[in-house]
């Protein structure tokens, strides 16, 4: 245990204090694997792990919570931006959890998120640079220091010239962890620039075919294995191991692939043309819409970088903050399967609409299923007319609710 606070609620004293919901079909197809569910996610996730058949079975998470702002975001008639909101839009989301009480309600979140992982899954968590550190120090408690993978810069906005004191901030964090230490990983390329490309792969063969030449060796020496011994009468040098067996060094000659300098040292050939990008590292560029249609939509390329990255087709992606729908969207255009649950109306009736829009992708129109968490005890209807006894519905919004639902 990394922290302890007065009320920091023990992990198996978590689940019997969450109150018990169940889940009523409000729309969609029953039954699809893919799920938007409407609730408190901490009721839900609690379902989903104990009832829903989903404990060690999602492969992927990514969440962005609110980040304790102490605002209330808002949405008005076709404008969503949270710096341009008016006090009469409607209320998305409110923000005002604070402290150590703001910890601890992403705390126990991330108790049952964990359980739900699969033993090959790992969790990304979108979060600023006000709180990120505190909740960097919940995430080790919970998941394991040895777990966390990647503090992700992620800028996200054009520079900033406020005349307030302190460097402009043009970055959010995003903090990576795996459930075992052994997650999926399909390793994300980027594609390099035509400018980036001139200046690696500098030199041309006769035939005007590009490339660069990287050392046959690398850092660590091998004591016994082939790899520290001789080739061509040469050992590699102090500190170092071929990077390949002599034998292999041989064949990569014999095929043109070694070039020898003019005082006899051999480095491998790479062409341009087999450059398959480069490796992405963890600083990265992916703005948010300048119009979107929530408050703090996220950007739909940055999620589909994560969800390749850490999920198979087929996989299980879950994001239980999912406002709009971005991540829900992305897994889906990705052929994975999905579960969004939010509380807020404003959000569900968003992400319904973006997730019924034609897109691009064979995958786009996937079916899913809206359910909606009602208290266990209270025995649900089955159709959205009766949600004015059994829910707090204003009629405004069961029938947006309605009519996002048949478009
Ligand atoms: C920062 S927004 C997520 C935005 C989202 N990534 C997108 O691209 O649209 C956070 C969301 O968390 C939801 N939320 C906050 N507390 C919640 C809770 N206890 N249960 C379910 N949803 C919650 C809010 O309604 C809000 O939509």
């Amino acid at each position: 245990m990394l922290i302890d606070f007065v009320w920091k609620k023990s992990e198996v004293n978590i689940l019997p204090s969450i109150p018990a919901v169940q889940l009523r079909h409000a729309g969609g197809k029953i039954g699809a694997d893919s799920k938007l569910i409407k609730g408190d996610n901490l009721a839900v996730l609690k379902h989903l792990s104990e009832d829903g058949g989903l404990k060690g079975m999602v492969d992927m998470i990514y969440i962005d919570p609110p980040f304790a702002t102490n605002n209330i975001f808002r949405i008005g008639e076709g404008r969503a931006n949270s710096i341009s909101s008016s006090k009469s839009d409607r209320i998305a989301y409110d923000d005002s959890l604070n402290g150590m009480e703001y910890l601890e309600f992403l705390r126990e979140r991330f108790v049952l998120l964990k359980q739900l992982l699969s033993g090959q899954g790992s969790i990304y968590v979108h979060i600023d640079y006000k709180i990120g550190h505190y909740v960097k120090i919940v995430m080790d408690d919970v998941f394991g220091e040895e777990n966390y993978i990647n503090d992700i810069s992620r800028v996200k906005c054009n520079p900033k010239n406020f005349s307030r004191v302190g460097f402009g901030n043009v970055k959010d964090l995003i903090l990576f962890y795996s459930k075992s230490g052994d997650p999926i990983w399909n390793e994300p390329r980027e594609k390099m620039d035509e400018q980036q490309m001139e200046r690696l792969f500098r030199k041309s063969e006769a035939d005007g075919r590009r490339y660069t030449t990287v050392p046959l060796h690398a850092p660590g020496e091998t004591e016994n294995g082939e790899t520290g011994q001789p080739w061509r009468g040469m050992k590699p040098p102090k500190g170092r191991h071929w990077r390949s067996p002599p034998s292999e060094l041989e064949r990569l000659d014999k095929t043109g692939l070694i070039e020898w300098s003019k005082n006899g040292v051999p480095r491998r050939k790479i062409y341009a043309d087999e450059n398959t990008g480069r490796k992405v590292q963890d600083v990265i560029e992916y703005k948010d819409p300048q119009n979107p249609s929530y408050p703090t939509e996220k950007n739909i390329n940055l999620l589909k970088l994560f969800i390749a990255a850490s999920s198979n087709p087929n996989s299980i992606v879950l994001d239980c903050f999912c406002g709009s729908g971005t991540t829900l969207k992305a897994a889906q255009e990705l052929g994975r399967r999905w579960i969004g649950i939010d509380q807020s109306d404003e959000a569900i009736r968003i992400a319904l609409q973006r997730l019924r829009k034609e897109q691009s992708t064979p995958h786009a129109s996937a079916a899913f299923e809206y359910l909606e968490a009602v208290p266990a005890v209270a025995e649900s209807a089955s159709d959205l007319s009766s949600m004015e006894t059994t829910t707090s519905h204003p009629k405004k919004m069961r029938e947006a609710l309605r009519a996002a639902l048949s478009e």
